[in-house]
């Protein structure tokens, strides 16, 4: 036999018994975007790698270390897209979407970005985003996050998750804050790790990020972001607490909180967990202002936020807080040669007469046990037997595979009531 090719490290293959759990929780994603109003675009998985370049900064880690980038046949420089923004803000400018417009967008698909690969943080990923432009005050940023907390809410999750806010606040106010950070770092630069010394030269604000343990105590003395902000992302600010505070979401603000990409101003925020050891990211985002112009467009407000869906399915499988169907409501066996075409005709007047019905039909032959066994793997709730004394008298023999309750024979009437009640028990 020659040898099995295997998939790449970090890009992992969602399989059947796995994407039930996927379905549901877009399904859930989906109802949650349109209640809000939202408008789905679907953007190429490849762009020129000028736009990731442009947008996220060339000094990030996603830029300088992450990026599949590859010439193509022309010779063109292009880029598996390692996030979704800079792709809809390109798409928006270019398709006329923004130009003096207020747009409230989502996306879902994959992502790709070269991390070493370890529990919730692969090579592939997929992401759900949402982003809103021409909108610039705190009323939009209340939204999207009031948004992602009646997602927790409706997976189950609200308890795993703890909100943190921060602003970034104007370029200049930053720009004056990263000059006293870096002074007060480069007075520490001995307590730095590798990590950092070069982080301080590159993009110091994301020397805040560290996580080790050796730093926390001089990071915690380090200048704070907001002693610098600016009045106006001052009020934006408090406007932003303000509406969480009215609609009872709680939050940390968490003056450390910079975020990984270059394009952000004032609002970001991360919903965070503990329960998924190092990558407990699932959901970040915030306002970036400046990117649709820097992208070529018309100044234009925007904010936006992205979730990964890995890490969120982790989180429902620990939980089992979302309710997971299983994919097939009705076997249908058939027994004996009579019974093969009734049987047949049978599957396609229930879907025909309900909808939604998921009706598998057994296929292959063999005799009762084994079909049977294949009507109790399918995870189906009821199985339809048809065998010749069915077929004679025009009738269908039940059998409920859930629960304790006695085989009958019924006529087609009585069937099509049996079947619309089970599916009205499955929509509650
Ligand atoms: P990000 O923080 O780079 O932001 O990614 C958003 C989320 O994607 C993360 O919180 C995490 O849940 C997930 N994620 C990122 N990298 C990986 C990975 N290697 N494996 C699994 N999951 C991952 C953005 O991408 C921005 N575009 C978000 C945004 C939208 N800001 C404004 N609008």
């Amino acid at each position: 036999m020659s040898k099995q090719i295997q998939a790449i490290r970090g890009m992992n293959d969602i399989l059947p018994d796995q994407s039930g759990r996927w379905q549901a929780l877009e399904q859930v994603i989906r109802q949650l975007v349109a209640s809000y109003g939202y408008s789905e675009i679907r953007m190429p998985i490849v762009e020129q790698t000028e736009l990731f370049k442009r947008s996220i900064g060339e000094v990030t880690d996603i830029v300088e270390k992450e990026m599949y980038t590859f010439d193509d046949r022309n010779g063109d420089s292009l880029t598996l897209r390692p996030e979704g923004t800079a792709s809809c803000v390109r798409a928006g400018n270019e398709h006329g979407l923004l130009y003096n417009q207020q747009q409230r967008l989502w996306y879902m698909g994959p992502m790709f970005r070269h991390e070493r690969p370890q529990k919730g943080r692969y090579r592939q990923f997929h992401q759900v985003g949402v982003e809103a432009f021409g909108l610039g005050g705190p009323d939009i940023d209340a939204e999207l996050i009031v948004m992602t907390a009646r997602l927790w809410k409706a997976l189950g999750l609200s308890e795993y998750l703890t909100l943190e806010i921060n602003s970034l606040a104007s370029n200049e106010a930053r720009a004056n804050y990263r000059a006293a950070l870096t002074d007060y770092l480069q007075a520490h630069e001995a307590e730095l790790d590798e990590d950092s010394v070069r982080r301080l030269a590159s993009n110091p604000l994301r020397v805040l990020d560290s996580k080790n343990p050796a730093m926390a105590d001089m990071l915690s003395r380090a200048p704070k972001l907001s002693e610098y902000w600016d009045e106006e992302s001052r009020s934006h600010f408090t406007a932003l607490c303000e509406r969480l505070d009215a609609v009872g979401i709680t939050y940390v603000h968490n003056e450390r909180l910079v975020r990984g990409l270059d394009y952000y101003n004032r609002t970001v925020f991360e919903w965070v967990t503990e329960s998924l050891g190092a990558q407990g990211t699932v959901c970040a985002g915030g306002r970036y202002d400046g990117l649709v112009g820097q992208l070529g467009g018309k100044h234009t407000p925007a904010v936006g936020f992205a979730m990964g869906l890995e890490r969120l399915v982790l989180m429902l499988e620990h939980t089992q807080s979302l309710k997971v169907p299983d994919p097939v409501d009705i076997y249908i066996a058939a027994m004996g040669d009579s019974a093969e075409l009734p049987a047949l005709q049978v599957a396609e007047k229930l879907r025909d007469h309900v909808p939604h019905l998921r009706v598998m039909q057994h296929c292959g032959g063999g005799n009762f046990g084994k079909q049977l066994k294949r009507a109790d793997k399918s995870g189906a709730a009821l199985a339809i037997i048809l065998g010749e004394a069915e077929v004679q008298a025009g009738t269908y023999t039940l059998k409920y595979l859930r629960e304790a309750r006695d085989q009958e024979t019924v006529d087609w009437t009585t069937l099509l009531e049996r079947v619309l009640i089970l599916q009205s028990e499955k929509e509650d």
